[in-house]
């Protein structure tokens, strides 16, 4: 194979990747990502809210894995929303088509997310109970902010 040819080729798996990568996501496939990746985020959480609300007692170590479980995820969110994901052919959807209607207003409710995500797993390695609450509520905030917003009921 000449070097020309081996050029051509890269190119062209390379632009095949990208347009992978924005364009040819198949909205089901879309829907079943991030209702899974808020299923993970949700599994997390429910321990460290049973902690905050004291129906399970306090553990610092617990609540740093599941806080970095979630921090570690939390910049994923924008990418299981894209455009034509309103609606799915088999899989159904609780996000609203307001999403793409107020995208940056969304993108930005899911970027408060992600700070207040990080900064939660951060505060959380140093066990203190106390700042832990406070910043969980904050975490907690983000997540209503956009359910209130985007997220119907099924
Ligand atoms: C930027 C917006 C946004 C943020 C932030 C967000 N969510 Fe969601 N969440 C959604 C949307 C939209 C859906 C509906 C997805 C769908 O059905 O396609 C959803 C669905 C869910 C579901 C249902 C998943 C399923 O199987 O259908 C759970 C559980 C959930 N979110 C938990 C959380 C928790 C807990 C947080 C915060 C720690 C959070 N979410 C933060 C937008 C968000």
């Amino acid at each position: 194979m000449n070097k020309t040819r081996l050029c051509v080729m890269i190119s062209a798996l390379v632009l095949s990747t990208l347009a992978f990568a924005q364009d040819s996501v198949k909205p089901d496939d879309a829907i079943e990502y991030r209702q899974g990746l808020m299923t993970v985020i949700g599994w997390n959480f429910g321990p460290l809210g049973a902690m905050v609300k004291g129906k399970r007692s306090f553990d610092a170590t617990e609540f740093a894995r599941h806080a970095e479980r979630i921090a570690a995820i939390s910049d994923s969110v924008i990418e299981g929303f894209p455009k034509g994901s309103d609606k799915g052919s088999s899989e159904r959807t609780a996000a609203k088509a307001d999403i793409w209607n107020h995208w940056d207003d969304f993108q930005a409710k899911a970027n408060d997310f992600h700070t207040q995500a990080r900064l939660l797993a951060d505060i959380a390695k140093a066990n203190d109970e106390a700042k832990n609450k406070e910043q969980f509520k904050k975490v907690a905030e983000t997540c209503k902010a956009c359910h209130d917003k985007y997220k119907q009921k099924m």
